[in-house]
């Protein structure tokens, strides 16, 4: 959500009589929905202002990296916030009565980020630099590069604490970090096309031709860094 959304609420809100009272007759429904969709609103403005705080700090040490070591650490950075939908059915899964506190409370990753990076060192590197800035918590961490899962899914994955600051006063937030390398994203990107399939014929075969894959893709990504720290070793001698 943005500037132009909250707008449009306060224009609805504004022109209630002549338009969403159209739809929702005059008792009083149509203030009502707003005012229900209103903290809604709120909580995913708060997400997004986490993220931005976030993708900022790594965009900078983007920028400094690249000075510092001649090479840019991240190839692309995605950010999104969960959508409504996804939220009501996670909590739903969850077995939690979906309140924006509960939904404060229970979900992490309401705001996510993915820093696609260009080699697994630089992966460590970043997350080691964002988590020492004296602003951010780290909240959770799951390393599924030193310990893929099962099926071969590698990714680091964080839960970091992040304020922001509003007009009322400073919020503490949560965001989801995903890193990976370009590979691992490559593999994780297919891998979700495919998530359905448990449910094919064969299944077995393909979860372990999957598995298969993915610790093909890690060894290049290895004999790439490799490559690079020899390049790097050579520059320096
Ligand atoms: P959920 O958030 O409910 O999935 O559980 P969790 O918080 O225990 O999950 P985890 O931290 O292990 O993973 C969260 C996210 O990582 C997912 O939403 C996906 O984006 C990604 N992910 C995890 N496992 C896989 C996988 O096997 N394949 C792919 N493509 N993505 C995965
Ligand atoms: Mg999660």
């Amino acid at each position: 959500m943005n500037i132009m959304t909250e707008n449009y609420t306060t224009a609805l809100q504004r022109q209630n009589g002549s338009g969403l009272d159209r739809f929702f007759g005059n008792s009083g429904g149509a203030e009502q929905l707003l005012e229900t969709a209103q903290p809604f609103m709120e909580l995913l403005m708060r997400n997004e202002c986490a993220l931005k705080e976030i993708e900022t700090k790594l965009n900078v040490l983007n920028d400094e990296f690249s000075l510092q070591y001649d090479h840019n650490p991240i190839e692309s950075i995605k950010t999104r916030v969960k959508d409504p939908m996804s939220i009501v059915e996670k909590m739903k899964r969850k077995g939690v009565a979906p309140t924006i506190e509960n939904i404060e409370n229970t979900l992490n990753d309401i705001a996510g980020i993915r820093v696609i990076c260009s080699f697994p060192q630089d992966i460590y590197a970043l997350a080691d630099m964002l988590t020492r800035q004296d602003d951010v918590t780290l909240i959770a961490k799951k390393d599924y590069i030193a310990n893929p899962k099962p099926n071969g899914y590698r990714s680091l994955h964080l839960i970091l604490g992040i304020p922001i600051f509003l007009s009322k006063g400073k919020r503490q937030m949560k965001v989801e970090v995903q890193f990976r390398t370009i590979a691992m994203d490559f593999w994780a990107s297919l891998d979700h096309k495919m998530r359905y399939k448990q449910d094919v014929e064969n299944a077995d075969e393909i979860i372990a031709e999957l598995k298969l894959c993915a610790d093909a893709i890690s060894a290049i990504d290895m004999r790439m860094q490799d490559i690079r720290n020899r390049i790097e070793k050579d520059r320096e001698n």
